[in-house]
């Protein structure tokens, strides 16, 4: 697989091969309006917009076997207002460089179980300035959550984005040992996954 970045000024470019992964991928929800492609489209491209965009795909041969993308939390975020378990308060300050938030992460059913969202994943946090990442899981998604787990990333609590959005297990990456490691010489190979425990 060959993984290579997309680039934030010509992310709509890439749209209708974003998409056919996305409808692949989350073929059973499609007639969910928050989980429409039309709907998906539009968060996409509204992330594409933010500061620290940042967007990887894999692929093998033509085909698009998946992909990752985030940006960095702005100081005036929202994305804790919709956190519904009780966490210290000084975990909920972003700064606008603190906090990279991992929107997406997605692989074709076929080419499941091969590593291949481990590489992606990688690829998109290898680069970080940031001190930790958070993303959002259903509670029901198993792979998933033992992909997280598996890489490092710990429950912080439960968290609804948006009134129309189901309620999601908030996720945190602590980022900061990775580059404590890399100062020591470590490299950047150490925030790879699997290499966390
Ligand atoms: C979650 C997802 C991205 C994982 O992709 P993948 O390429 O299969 O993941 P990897 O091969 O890198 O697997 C990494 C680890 O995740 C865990 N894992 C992955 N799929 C799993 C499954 N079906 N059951 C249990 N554990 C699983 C394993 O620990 C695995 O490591 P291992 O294969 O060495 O045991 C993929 O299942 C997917 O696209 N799901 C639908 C979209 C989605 O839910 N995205 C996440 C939204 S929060």
């Amino acid at each position: 697989m060959q993984i290579r970045k997309l680039e934030q000024e010509s992310f709509h470019e890439y749209r209708d091969e974003l998409i056919e992964v996305y409808e692949e991928v989350y073929d059973g929800q499609l007639n969910d309006p928050f989980f429409s492609s039309e709907t998906y489209w539009s968060r996409l491209t509204a992330y594409a917009t933010r500061n620290g965009f940042r967007a990887v795909a894999g692929k093998v041969d033509e085909t698009l076997v998946g992909y990752a993308l985030g940006y960095t939390l702005p100081a005036e975020s929202r994305w804790w207002q919709g956190l519904r378990s009780a966490v210290d308060a000084k975990a909920l300050v972003e700064t606008g460089t603190r906090t990279f938030a991992l929107n997406e992460i997605m692989v074709r059913k076929r080419w499941r179980r091969r590593g291949i969202a481990r590489q992606l994943h990688d690829a998109l946090i290898e680069e970080a300035s940031e001190e930790r990442a958070t993303l959002l899981v259903l509670p029901d998604n198993v792979a998933a959550k033992a992909a997280y787990r598996s890489w490092g990333w710990q429950m912080i609590g439960e968290l609804q984005p948006f009134d129309d959005a189901p309620v999601y297990d908030s996720m945190i990456l602590d980022l900061t040992e990775s580059q404590q490691d890399g100062d020591a010489g470590g490299g950047q190979g150490m925030r790879r996954a699997g290499q966390r425990g």
